[in-house]
């Protein structure tokens, strides 16, 4: 993973590339790299491109984005806005359009919105005729500094989210931080739950930029979040290319998500959002490490009290009682034949992936009122 400053007239650009051999790719940062079709240009092989969003994102920035494709064969497929969209469905329905459009093994597909946008068309051409090139232009914080970066693709199911995908990288990502000038407070926030994930999990320096700086990115200075964007994508970049596929280390990236995961499903998908499900899940996750003496109380408190003035939820909602909880809990990706594993802090800025919680102790943390 390197990084460097690669522009001098826009003083928010930067360059990350994600290192991973014959699947490696760069990550833009930058103001107004929608219009800029140099960055597209160089990574798409054929003719055919299919720009695919939702009906929010795309009246706002498709039409620059095809402005840039002009002099390919483009086409745009447009789905409802929402995460109960992320479905089998839906690819199926972009599958057909791509048919229907004669679209070979050559053509690429663009990712313009959020996550929900992102995780899906990385599906699609991860299995589109076997696999098709992709790249993800990402518009909400969140996807920015996560779900764009690093090749896990897929759709939900109702019993669990992303439990049907892939991995399969993009070809570049481009990351416009003036897309984040139309984005709602509350998405604002929650992608900023993934990014106090990073120091949480491997950069206390980090921690404690983001605590000094949170106004700025609350306020949505560009400068501060084009730097809280590339210091999250290295950390990122630089853990993936460790640990592709999850064998290990990567898993810390999933800090609250075994808890918030539990949360999202249990509420239904949407009405809290991923980011915030996170949130909470990154306080339980401190806590639970207090629980286990690997952090003092007052690392945790510090944990809890940046979550909220991130304007996050830091307590899960009581209509989840604990065996629902456990029972979610163990359907988690990372549980080993129902057994629960947790991403747990030794220390701010260090997590490891704990294998044994026993569940009769994490039942107790989860019982009301303790
Ligand atoms: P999202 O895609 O639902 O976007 C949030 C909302 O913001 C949507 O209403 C969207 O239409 C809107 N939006 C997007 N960009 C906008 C813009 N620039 N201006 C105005 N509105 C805009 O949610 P998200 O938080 O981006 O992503 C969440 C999804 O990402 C979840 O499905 C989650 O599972 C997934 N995820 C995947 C990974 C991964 O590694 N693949 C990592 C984290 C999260
Ligand atoms: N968002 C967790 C990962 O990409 O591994």
């Amino acid at each position: 993973m390197k990084s460097m400053s690669s522009d001098h007239t826009d003083d928010t650009r930067q360059l990350v590339e994600v290192d991973l051999g014959v699947r490696s790719y760069p990550i833009h940062i930058g103001t107004g790299l929608l219009r800029d079709a140099g960055l597209l240009r160089p990574h798409i092989r054929g003719r055919q491109v299919c720009v695919v969003s939702n009906d929010t994102v795309a009246p706002l920035y498709l039409d620059t984005v095809c402005q840039a494709l002009a002099g390919f064969d483009t086409t745009q497929f447009i789905f409802p806005d929402g995460e109960e969209f992320k479905t089998l469905d839906t690819v199926s329905t972009l599958y057909d359009h791509l048919l229907g459009a004669n679209f070979g093994r050559s053509a690429t597909l663009i990712a313009l919105g959020g996550g929900v946008v992102g995780d899906m068309v990385g599906f699609a051409a991860a299995t589109y005729q076997r696999g098709i090139d992709f790249i993800q232009i990402p518009t909400t914080l969140l996807s920015q500094v996560d779900s764009s970066v690093g090749g896990k693709t897929g759709v939900n199911r109702p019993q669990g989210k992303n439990m049907v995908g892939a991995f399969y990288q993009p070809k570049c990502v481009l990351a416009d931080c003036a897309t984040l000038d139309t984005l709602p407070d509350r998405e604002l926030k929650a992608g900023l739950a993934e990014v106090i994930k990073y120091g949480l999990i491997n950069n206390r320096e980090f921690l404690h930029w983001l605590d000094a700086n949170l106004d700025s990115l609350l306020a949505r200075d560009r400068q501060a979040l084009a730097h809280a964007i590339r210091v999250s994508c290295e950390e990122k970049a630089a853990i993936v290319a460790m640990d592709e596929r999850e064998g290990g280390i990567r898993a810390i990236l999933n800090l609250g998500h075994t808890f918030g995961h539990a949360i999202e499903t249990a509420m239904g998908y949407g009405n809290w959002l991923h980011g915030e499900a996170v949130a909470t899940g990154m306080v339980m996750a401190a806590a639970y490490s207090q629980r286990q003496g690997l952090l003092s109380q007052a690392d945790a408190e510090y944990v809890r009290t940046l979550i909220g003035r991130a304007g996050l939820p830091v307590i899960p909602p009581d209509t989840i009682d604990a065996d629902t909880f456990i029972s979610l809990m163990s359907r988690d990706k990372k549980a080993d034949s129902g057994r629960i594993k947790l991403i747990l802090l030794e220390q701010l800025g260090k997590a490891f992936v704990s294998a044994t919680v026993e569940t009769e102790d994490l039942a107790a943390f989860l019982a009301p009122g303790l």
